[in-house]
């Protein structure tokens, strides 16, 4: 089978090692991929955006199947387009991709159908959005509709810096069009972790549960990020977390929209609150997360590429995931200034001495081939703000994250910033 996989990211790379390992796979193109993906598939010169060329690429090449990365796409219809023509591919139609793309969207589908979640209302007129701010009080949570980098979310301490959100999104238009409208929701309290699932529209096939660090500094302090690091799984969804997600999140959305005549397939992720074993929806992604996937995918022993056919076409209600049960924590290599502005084209340094160690895994995210790379080896240069991602397997979460910092103290690269407590909140607890 010929594989395409669209996006550049670290996620990206951790499926394209996971999906070069399947017998059913001859062939696999990603678009445009970064450094580390050009040495395990084919990297196509194409933008995560642009829909017509991804489509004419797979109709040219004969491509079995694509497997969409970023949400961009999703959201402006890629899936639609491939499966006009008979395309295979992995992913939610547009209309479905709005339980991300707009967060109304995904807030009225919860209400409708009894999911826990934090209360809310929704403005498109922020005078109003501030006269129910000061009737509501603070802590409040402030969110553009629309998709907005992750950053389209402010937890505000105080009624200023709740106006202040207000006018960001909908005055400044600092989101553009995705502060047309905003949400204002109740503050929940607890800890944050994720559950994905994969589903036919019928069937629901869970993936291990993971635990992001969104703040780019230790302690949960700074900026939040696409994700300093992750571990899998996280112990605070415990059985009756997990049954209880099942059973009151995935079962009635997936259900609620197929008796509304909306089929979901593809990947489906929530983002939870949860408290005194209760979970409630902080939010859903229509896609892998990442770097959630960088810190699931060692785990998994099952064929993903099968696991991804029988999704898209029908047949997940076959399918059972067998999992490594070790602990795996996975830390971000971040470009110094990263969320905000970095310099690339550094020089990485040490790669090939964590290269080939047991259990220790180099997910790539914002790499380049040096142009003058000699023969002796390949020079890669930073070329992102997330870089690498270094994951770590072992029986324990306090060994998987030891071996992942170990293997990190030999990669250098100028301005080179990590969090050093990645998998910490996990170390008391016992796989
Ligand atoms: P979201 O993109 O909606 O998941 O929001 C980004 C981050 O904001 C989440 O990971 C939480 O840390 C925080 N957040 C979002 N909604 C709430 C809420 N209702 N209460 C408390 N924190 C929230
Ligand atoms: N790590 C969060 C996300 O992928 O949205």
């Amino acid at each position: 089978m010929k594989i395409l996989i669209i996006g550049s990211g670290g996620r990206e790379y951790a499926l394209a090692w996971k999906i070069k390992q399947s017998p059913l796979v001859d062939k696999i193109y990603c678009a445009p991929g970064n450094g580390g993906t050009s040495l395990i598939t084919e990297n196509i010169n194409i933008e995560a955006s642009d829909i017509n060329a991804l489509f004419n690429f797979a109709g040219n090449k004969g491509i079995d199947l694509t497997v969409v990365g970023p949400e961009a796409p999703l959201a402006a219809g890629i899936v639609d387009r491939f499966e006009r023509a008979g395309l295979k591919i992995f992913g939610p139609n547009a209309e479905l991709a709005r339980l991300e793309s707009s967060k109304v969207f995904a807030k009225e589908m919860m209400r409708k159908f009894g999911i826990p979640t934090a209360g809310f209302a929704v403005f498109d007129d922020p005078v109003e959005a501030k006269e129910y701010i000061d009737k509501k009080g603070v802590p409040i949570v402030i969110k553009a509709d629309g998709l907005a980098a992750g950053k389209g979310v402010i937890v505000a301490e105080s009624i200023e810096e709740a106006k202040n959100a207000v006018n960001t999104i909908m005055i400044d238009k600092k989101f553009g069009s995705s502060g047309d409208r905003i949400i204002i929701e109740d503050c929940l309290t607890g800890e944050e972790a994720s559950i994905l699932i994969f589903t036919d529209g019928v069937n629901i096939v869970p993936l291990v549960s993971s635990q992001d660090h969104k703040r780019v500094f230790d302690n949960d302090k700074g900026p939040n990020t696409g994700g300093m690091g992750a571990y899998s799984p996280a112990p605070i969804v415990t059985e009756a977390v997990f049954d209880k997600a099942m059973k009151r999140i995935f079962m009635p959305l997936i259900d609620g929209l197929r008796n509304d005549g909306f089929v979901y397939k593809g990947m489906l992720y929530a983002g939870l609150m949860i408290k005194d074993e209760e979970p409630y929806v902080l939010e859903f992604n229509v896609r892998f997360g990442d770097p959630e996937t960088q810190a699931i995918i060692p785990k998994l022993k099952s064929d993903l590429v099968q696991v991804m056919l029988n999704t898209v076409s029908g047949g997940l209600g076959r399918v059972n995931l067998e999992w490594d049960k070790r602990a795996c924590v996975c830390v971000v290599l971040t470009s110094g200034g990263y969320p905000a502005s970095y310099e690339k084209g550094r020089i990485i340094e040490g790669l090939d001495k964590v290269k080939g160690t047991d259990d220790i895994f180099i997910f790539h995210a914002g790499t380049k081939i040096a142009d003058n790379h000699s023969a002796s080896g390949t020079q890669f240069l930073t070329n992102g703000g997330r870089v690498l991602n270094i994951a770590a397997l072992a029986s324990t979460f306090k060994e998987a994250q030891s071996k992942a910092y170990r293997a990190i103290d030999n990669i250098k690269f100028d301005k080179m910033h990590y969090r050093k407590d990645i998998g910490d909140k996990a170390l008391n607890f016992n796989i």
